[in-house]
């Protein structure tokens, strides 16, 4: 079998899509070479640790250095799962390609900016949808807009609160996630 592809993952939150990447690193081929954070006390950073994983702290005044530490730790693809810091130009630009994040909804609804966590729930409850889902895409320059790689539908039940519609949410998530990687790493 071929070495591994190495990843980055950015977190500010939970780390439950960390988590399960990390689950699933030796089953299908890839490494998580570091996690970067824009919030050193966020929940993601102790499961981090607790994966042995190396963290690095962003800080968008010092872009290049973090390139050069991701590059000297050989990360290929950059993932990210929950991060709600702005990626700067500089850095979507060297990663071009080969930046991914995921999105809870169906994009291009309920995408861009405050549209994160329960808000997003919230706004499809609020709307009556009949279904969500999530949805991965390369990152460019602007929020959530960069090309749609694949999507996954979560239908919406009557009782749902935006809470319960996060985990069903969270789980199509990690799969969608899982295949997107597979496919990206893939060409
Ligand atoms: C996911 O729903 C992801 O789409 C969003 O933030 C959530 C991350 O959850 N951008 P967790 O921190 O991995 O639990």
């Amino acid at each position: 079998m071929s070495a591994p592809d190495k990843l980055a993952v950015f977190v500010s939150g939970e780390g439950s899509l960390l988590q399960f990447l990390a689950d699933n690193q030796s089953g299908n081929n890839f490494e998580i070479v570091a996690v970067v954070t824009s919030r050193a006390s966020a929940p993601a950073v102790q499961r981090a640790e607790s994966l042995d994983l190396p963290v690095l702290i962003f800080d968008s005044s010092k872009v290049s250095e973090l390139v050069d530490e991701l590059s000297q730790q050989g990360a290929e693809l950059i993932v990210l799962a929950g991060f709600l810091k702005k990626i700067p130009d500089s850095l979507t630009k060297a990663y071009s390609g080969r930046m991914i994040n995921t999105h809870p909804s169906l994009l291009p609804k309920y995408g861009g900016k405050g549209m994160y966590g329960l808000n997003v729930h919230k706004a499809v409850l609020e709307a009556g949808d009949s279904e969500t889902g999530c949805t991965t895409h390369f990152v460019t320059e602007n929020y959530d807009e960069g090309e749609i790689i694949l999507q996954q539908k979560v239908s919406v039940n009557e009782n749902d609160s935006p809470e319960s519609l996060q985990q069903r949410v969270k789980l199509a998530e990690q799969e969608n996630l899982l295949e997107t990687i597979k496919k990206v790493l893939q060409g």
